[in-house]
This record gives structure tokens, C-alpha cells and sequence, in this order.
């Protein structure tokens, strides 16, 4: 499954959906390596990236609840939590094979792009609709 930035997932606020296309693409080139090349190598380091653009990611959008008196800001960073969680199983299933199998490339779909899509349509919406009003 590609991981397409689109309409839908537009929240409004600039920072946070320029960073948003950065992640998904970092999350596309994870996906790709995973289809063309099927090497350990390639995939930990599309992993690494993604997992070091993700914490560059979430600490600019909780620094930005908190500037904002964002009330709903800790729910925000547990999902932010099991974001990261999933991105420290797929290093161990990794780990774990000769490459990416089938089993990780469904991982990354369900527990990457789907749920980053889910919650930048519900949690990174809500924030953009709090800055835009407070
Ligand atoms: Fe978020």
C-alpha cells in the first residue's frame, strides 16, 4: 500500500502538514524498499529515517499544543507513544529475518500508514481546529 499525502489529510495548519508530506514520504520510501530491493540494509535505514523524522515530527507538534494551551494534549502524546512503539517492533522484526517478509510490509501498512492516516484525520485535526480558534 502506497502512502499518498492528499486532500483528506490537509488539517490546515502549515507546519504541521508540510511535516505530514515529509513523514508520508519518508513512509512511501520505506514501503518501496521493501518492494524493489527486499534488503535488510535498505530497509533499517528507511526505518532509521523514518524513525528519526518521526520524533522530529511529534516534538514539534506537542511543542505546538503546548504553546497553544491544547487541552487534550497528553491523550495526544500516548498516541504519539504507540507510534513510536510500532516503528520499535517493525526494528525487531527486522531483526528477526533475512529482510522485509511479507508479515513486515503488512505491519507497516496497518500499524504505519493506515493508523498515521487515521490519526491525522481525527488527533492532528482537532489541534489545527484548537490553534486556528485559541
Ligand atoms: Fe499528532
Amino acid at each position: 500500500m502506497q502512502a499518498i499525502f492528499d486532500e483528506s489529510l490537509v488539517t490546515g495548519n502549515e507546519l504541521i502538514d508540510e511535516q505530514h508530506k515529509e513523514l508520508i514520504g519518508k513512509i512511501n520510501d520505506l514501503v518501496k524498499s521493501c518492494e524493489t530491493g527486499k534488503e535488510k540494509t535498505t530497509a533499517v535505514k528507511m526505518l532509521d529515517y523514518l524513525s528519526d523524522y518521526t520524533d522530529f515530527h511529534f516534538s514539534a507538534e506537542e511543542k505546538l499544543q503546548e504553546e497553544i494551551g491544547y487541552s487534550q494534549i497528553s491523550e495526544h502524546k500516548e498516541q504519539h507513544k504507540a507510534f513510536i512503539q510500532a516503528i520499535k517492533e517493525l526494528y525487531e522484526m527486522l531483526q528477526e529475518e533475512e529482510g522485509p517478509t511479507p508479515a513486515f510490509v503488512a505491519a507497516v501498512d496497518k500499524n504505519v500508514t493506515e493508523w498515521l492516516f487515521k490519526h491525522i484525520k481525527g488527533f492532528d485535526k482537532a489541534v489545527a481546529e484548537y490553534a486556528r480558534n485559541n
